[in-house]
Formats: C-alpha cells, structure tokens, sequence
C-alpha cells in the first residue's frame, strides 16, 4: 500500500475534499504501524481504511468511499479488512473520531458496535462535535473481525 499513495490521495480528494496532502498521505502510508486497506475496481481506488497501531488500541484516521460507490458495502469491507488485521498485531479495542453531523458515518460506525465515549465541543468549522467512539476488538480470535463488523 506503500506506493498508492497517489491513488489514496484521488480518492481523498473525491471523498473527502482533501482531508490530507499528497505529502501527508506519503508518510501515513509509509509509516510504521500504519495499517491500510483499500477496495479498487481493478484501476481506480473506490475505498480506503486506515489507522495506527498504538500498543493495544487500533486508531483510526481514514474512512471513505467513493461518492460513485456508496450503499455498496465497501465501507463496511476496508474496515472490517482493517479491524481484522489489527487483532494478531495485539489491539484490543478500535477508536475514531466523527464529526456529529456526519450521518453515514455515525449509522456506520454504530452498526460495527462502536458507541461515544467523549466529546469535543465545536471540534469542527462546521460548529459539529467531534464525537470520540470505541469498540471492543476483544473475541475475534485468529484474526477473524468481530461478527458485528
Ligand atoms: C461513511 C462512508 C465511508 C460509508 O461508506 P459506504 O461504502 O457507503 O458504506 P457501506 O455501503 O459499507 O454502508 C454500511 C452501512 O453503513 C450505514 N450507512 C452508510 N451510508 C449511509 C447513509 N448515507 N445513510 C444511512 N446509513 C448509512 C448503513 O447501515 C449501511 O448498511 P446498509 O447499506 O446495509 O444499510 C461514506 O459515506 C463516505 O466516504 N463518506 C465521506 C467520508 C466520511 O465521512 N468518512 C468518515 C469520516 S469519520
């Protein structure tokens, strides 16, 4: 995944209107700890999940789908494909941060199992929150995602 960086960051940019650099995505990518899972279609990048492995805890910092591509299950795939890969590294539990207004997002997370536990006041420019959300990575076993993934 290394070297699809330019392909994160097309998707990023039709996504997500450029939430990282093309310098910022290069360094995720590369990074140690890193972890990403995308979906194509053979050529062009439709979806991606990233997140970092901080000892025990899968953070997440990236999830989206192409806008052409959406209510396809994709979403849901890369971070199954995510969550799964962060058990054998060691994680036990999986956390995000969401804007409040964000309701695919929210509907999303809520259907993998991951419930608030804190909130930033005005986090966004938008004036949203930024809801802070965990699950339990906890009973996978061999590396298998959680059922409710
Ligand atoms: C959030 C996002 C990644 C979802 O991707 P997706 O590929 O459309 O998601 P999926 O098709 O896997 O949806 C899985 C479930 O999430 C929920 N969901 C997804 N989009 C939804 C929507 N627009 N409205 C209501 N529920 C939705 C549903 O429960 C859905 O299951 P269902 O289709 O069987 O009902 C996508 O909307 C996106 O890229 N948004 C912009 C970027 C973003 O906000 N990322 C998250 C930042 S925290």
């Amino acid at each position: 995944m290394a070297d699809d960086w330019g392909a994160a960051l097309a998707l990023d940019q039709r996504s997500l209107g450029g939430f990282w650099s093309d310098t910022l995505w290069r360094g995720e990518l590369g990074r140690p700890g890193a972890l990403a899972f995308g979906h194509d279609d053979g050529g062009r990048l439709l979806s991606i999940a990233c997140g970092w492995v901080v000892v025990d805890e899968l953070h997440i910092t990236v999830l989206a789908t192409d806008p052409d591509w959406r209510r396809r299950g994709l979403g849901r795939a890369v971070l199954q494909a995510l969550a799964a890969a962060a058990v054998p590294r060691g994680c036990t539990r999986a956390t995000l941060e969401v804007a409040s207004g964000n309701g695919p997002a929210l509907a999303l997370y809520a259907s993998a199992g991951f419930r608030t536990a804190g909130r930033r006041r005005g986090y966004y420019t938008n004036g949203d929150d930024a809801l802070i959300q965990w699950r339990s990575l906890q009973g996978a076993g061999d590396g298998l995602c959680p059922p409710a993934l």
